[in-house]
């Protein structure tokens, strides 16, 4: 069922968790046995359902009408014991209802991600964790790309000083997927 919709997303340029990535997220799932996820960036499911296949419960905001339509219909298909909750909605002005998290990934639009920590560290459990993708951003380097993107990488550096300097949380950078991080909240 993954590997259908990882050649969906490839054939149809949908940007998912690449496969070394989702491997390092399976991986902390099971380390840190987390029960709960609440994910920002649902795109057509798939790592929803990747990490509802390893017994999570997972809440998803999706903005784009187009895949929150695409990942319903998968729910609808692959999500039999119904753990996936799909919310669709801007993540930056969602205020409904949400539970309390293991863990928190965020995998939406990249110059946002600030808010998005700022804005749901709240939902998380005390030693919950905060995964974000895409940090590397392709590997792209400022001085071979246009302005629009030079600013986001800006943006990107931005946001993992701002992950060093938190004074609540412990963060760890890896190569995995496209750059991740994994952050942890101190012990007060
Ligand atoms: C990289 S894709 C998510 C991939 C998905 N997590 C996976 O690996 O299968 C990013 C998604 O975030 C969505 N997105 C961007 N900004 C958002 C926002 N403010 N709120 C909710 N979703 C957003 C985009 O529409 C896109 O579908």
């Amino acid at each position: 069922m993954l590997s259908l919709l990882r050649t969906y997303a490839t054939e149809n340029h949908v940007p998912i968790i690449c496969e070394d990535g989702l491997l390092f997220l399976e991986s902390l799932i099971k380390l840190h046995k987390v029960k709960h996820v609440l994910e920002i960036g649902t795109a057509i499911g798939y790592s929803a359902l990747a990490m509802a296949s390893l017994g999570c419960k997972v809440d998803t905001i999706e903005k784009n009408l187009e895949m929150a339509e695409l990942a319903k219909k998968n729910l609808e298909v692959y999500d039999l014991n119904h753990q996936v909750s799909l919310i669709h909605s801007d993540a930056l002005t969602y205020d409904g209802k949400l539970q309390v998290y293991d863990m928190i990934f965020i995998d939406a639009a990249k110059a946002q991600y600030q808010r998005f920590f700022e804005k749901y560290m709240q939902y998380l459990k005390p030693r919950g964790i905060i995964v974000c993708d895409n940090l590397r951003f392709h590997d792209l380097k400022p001085e071979n790309v246009n302005r629009h993107t030079k600013q986001l990488l800006r943006k990107i550096e931005t946001f993992k000083n701002f992950l060093i300097e938190h004074h609540e949380f412990e963060t760890k950078f890896y190569n995995q997927g496209d750059g991740m991080s994994v952050s942890i909240r101190k012990l007060k």
